[in-house]
C-alpha cells in the first residue's frame, strides 16, 4: 500500500493530500508543529512531543480539536500503517481555514496533519568528523514578541533567513543570539558546551527552545554522573569551550568542531560528545511507544 498522510482524522493517500488555500498556517504561519523520530519502530519520546506541541497551541489560543490521548494514538496509527521502520514524523496543525487574519472569522477546526518521511539532516561524516557553524546576524525574537520557547510555525521565517547566512558560506549551521547578544540555540537545534569536564547549555529563557533531545543528554548525562547546568553563554564561552555539540530530532546529537573559523577545543568531536552520542543511540533502542 502507498504512504498514508493523517489529515483531519482521515487517512488519505499522500498524492491527495490537500489542504485550503485559505488554511491559517499557510496564510499566516498561524499555527504549532513537532518533529518526532522512530528508530526501531519506537516512536521516541511521543509523550513529550505531545505534551510540548499541546502547550505551544495553548499559548497561541489554538484548539486543537482532540484530546491529546486522541492525539497520541493518531500519531502511532500513521507510523503503523506506513511501516516506518525509522524516519521522521512531521505533525503541523494550524488554526484552522479563513481568509483574513482575524481568528473570530475562521470558518473551520483546527487542521490537523501528521505525515512520516525519511530524513537526514547531514551525511555520516559529518557526524565523525564535526559541523563548521556560523553566527547569524538574525537574531532570536525576544518572548515579547513570538515567544522561541511556542514551537510555532510563523517564528521559523527567523530561522530560515539565520540558515540561509549559514548556507552561503558553507557552513553546517548556525547558531542564533537573542537580542542581548546571548547564544539562543542553533536554528533547528540546542546547543551544548563542554567546559571542565561539565556541560552548560542556555536556559529557554534566553531564547532555546525547551528541546526534547536536550532534555535527554541532560538525562544521560546525570546517568554518567556529568554535571550539567543551564547557564547565559556568549560567544566568548563557545570559542573557548573544550568541545562543543548540537542536538535536535532532526539532527539529533552532531559534534560542532568549529565556529566562526576557530576551532573549538583540538577541533575534532570530543571524547565526552562521542560518550553522549553513545548514551543517546542506547536510549533510541528503549524508548516511546512501538507497533
Ligand atoms: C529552533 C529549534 N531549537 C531546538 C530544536 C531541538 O528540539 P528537539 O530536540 O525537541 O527536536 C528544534 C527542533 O525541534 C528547533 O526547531
Amino acid at each position: 500500500m502507498g504512504q498514508r498522510v493523517y489529515i483531519n482524522g482521515e487517512l488519505v493517500a499522500r498524492e491527495e493530500a490537500r489542504l485550503s488555500i485559505y488554511d491559517h498556517g499557510f496564510l499566516y504561519g498561524d499555527g504549532v508543529f513537532e518533529g518526532i523520530r522512530v528508530y526501531h519502530r519506537r516512536i521516541f519520546r511521543l509523550q513529550d512531543h505531545i505534551t510540548r506541541l499541546y502547550r505551544s497551541a495553548r499559548a497561541l489560543a489554538i484548539n486543537i480539536g482532540m484530546t491529546p490521548e486522541a492525539f497520541h494514538d493518531a500519531v502511532v496509527e500513521t507510523a503503523r500503517v506506513n511501516e516506518v521502520e525509522s524516519g521522521y514524523i512531521r505533525v503541523s496543525v494550524s488554526r484552522g481555514v479563513g481568509l483574513g487574519l482575524d481568528p473570530s472569522h475562521l470558518n473551520s477546526p483546527s487542521t490537523v496533519v501528521i505525515s512520516t518521511e525519511q530524513l537526514r539532516l547531514y551525511p555520516q561524516e559529518m557526524y565523525e568528523r564535526g559541523l563548521e557553524v556560523i553566527t547569524a546576524s538574525t537574531r532570536v525574537p525576544p518572548s515579547c514578541c513570538i515567544d522561541p520557547q511556542i514551537k510555532s510555525l510563523g517564528r521559523y521565517i527567523n530561522n530560515i533567513q539565520a540558515k540561509m547566512e549559514a548556507n552561503r558560506v558553507g557552513a553546517g549551521e548556525a547558531l542564533m543570539l537573542n537580542m542581548e547578544g546571548y547564544v539562543a540555540e542553533a536554528t533547528g537545534d540546542n546547543l551544548f558546551l563542554v567546559v571542565n569536564r561539565g556541560l552548560i547549555t542556555p536556559p529557554s529563557s534566553q531564547g532555546a527552545l525547551p528541546g526534547i533531545t536536550r532534555a535527554t543528554i541532560m538525562e544521560c548525562a546525570a546517568d554518567l554522573g556529568i554535571p550539567c547546568r543551564e547557564a547565559v553563554i556568549t560567544l566568548y564561552d563557545c570559542y573557548s569551550a573544550d568541545e562543543a555539540f548540537l542536538t535536535g530530532t532532526a539532527a539529533e546529537v552532531i559534534p560542532m568542531v568549529r565556529l566562526d573559523g576557530r576551532d573549538i577545543g583540538s577541533g575534532n568531536p570530543g571524547e565526552l560528545t562521542r560518550t553522549l552520542i553513545a548514551a543517546f543511540r542506547e536510549r533510541t533502542c528503549t524508548d516511546g511507544p512501538t507497533y
